[in-house]
């Protein structure tokens, strides 16, 4: 009986669209990729809307299909392009896009995005039936549900293999290095980038005062210690590397302090193994979770299995930076 149902559920599925939103994030290609393909897998056919919501409003869209994903797998960067877009924010904006879907009779749409683009999809809901599911795409790594997010990974090794090389030059001019990382509210790539890299300290916004610790660290740095790495994330307090680099120079006139702000480069490149895996699994399962009628929920992945967490939920970006990690790095910097 049970069986019976699933598959009169599979058959209500015809077509699905599909979009990535917000920053882009290496790994999206390969997640629509996924979609794609296991849409085609079920029978069902894809189209893909241009620049996010924005496409989604003007009805700007491409069909997809086997073929269309060939060779996507390994390219940064998103093939339908993306934006942020202030018009699905107003309720013109939402009704048009709602037309959209009607007019081309999805029974369901595929959100690629952070948590922005997710709370749009809840609006959305109001104005539409249509099933939406989504796919963390953020190099941030900031939503809850998900060990990693789509991008992640393969921004974080941009970092260290940045940090490998500014050590190098540190090391050899006895220099402190403070080195900015993206992160708006979040403070995992500083966190995992630094443990990686060997850095010397880590400011993050998760952490409040940790400016005046940073200082009272520097004074107390081994004599040995030639170069110093300090990674700040940029929502950090602080207020940037470039503030933090003068509130050192103030303190510690004697050290020489250069300033790297490493900004959109860590959003490029092709992503690593582990993303393209990762960006196919939540792609394959976003297509599944449409066809066993699941509403509003991000697929994830949690101990390496995949979950659906409620957008309400996983919007609640409020990631606790694992203080055991912290403690480490602590402790393995001195
Ligand atoms: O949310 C991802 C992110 O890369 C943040 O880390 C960063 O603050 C922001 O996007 C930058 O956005 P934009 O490319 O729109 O300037």
């Amino acid at each position: 009986m049970y069986f019976i149902d699933y598959i009169r559920r599979k058959k209500v599925m015809k077509k699905i669209g599909v979009l990535t939103s917000g920053g882009d994030s290496p790994g999206m290609n390969a997640c629509i990729r996924a979609v794609v393909r296991t849409a085609a897998y079920y029978n069902i056919q894809t189209i893909g809307f241009i620049r996010g919501y924005e496409g989604l409003i003007d009805n700007n869209y491409i069909e997809l299909n086997r073929s269309s994903v060939s060779g996507i797998i390994q390219r940064g960067g998103t093939i339908l392009k993306t934006a942020r877009s202030d018009r699905f924010k107003t309720i013109e904006g939402l009704q048009k896009a709602a037309q959209t879907i009607l007019q081309h009779q999805l029974d369901g749409l595929v959100i690629i995005g952070g948590d922005g683009s997710f709370k749009g999809a809840i609006e959305l809901s109001k104005y539409t039936d249509v099933k939406i599911v989504g796919c963390p795409g953020t190099i941030d790594n900031d939503l809850i549900g998900t060990d990693f997010t789509i991008g992640y990974d393969t921004a974080i090794n941009t970092v260290v293999d940045a940090v490998d090389k500014l050590r190098d030059t540190a090391e050899s001019h006895d220099r402190i290095f403070v080195v900015e990382v993206m992160g708006r509210d979040a403070g995992l790539i500083a966190l995992r980038s630094a443990i990686a890299s060997g850095a010397e300290a880590i400011l993050v916004p998760e952490i409040k005062n940790d400016l005046d610790v940073l200082i009272q660290k520097v004074q107390a740095w081994r004599k040995d210690k030639s170069s110093k790495i300090i990674i700040v994330a940029e929502g950090d307090e602080s207020g940037g590397a470039y503030k933090v680099a003068e509130i050192i120079k103030q303190h510690q006139p004697q050290h020489d302090v250069r300033v790297t702000i490493l900004g959109h480069i860590q959003r490029g490149g092709n992503p690593t193994c582990m993303e393209r895996v990762n960006a196919s699994i939540m792609g394959y399962h976003a297509v599944k979770a449409l066809l066993d009628n699941k509403h509003l929920v991000m697929i994830g992945i949690v101990d390496k299995k995949p979950t659906y967490t409620p957008f309400e939920k996983a919007t609640k970006h409020i990631q606790e930076l694992h203080p055991d990690l912290l403690q480490m790095l602590e402790i393995l910097s001195c």
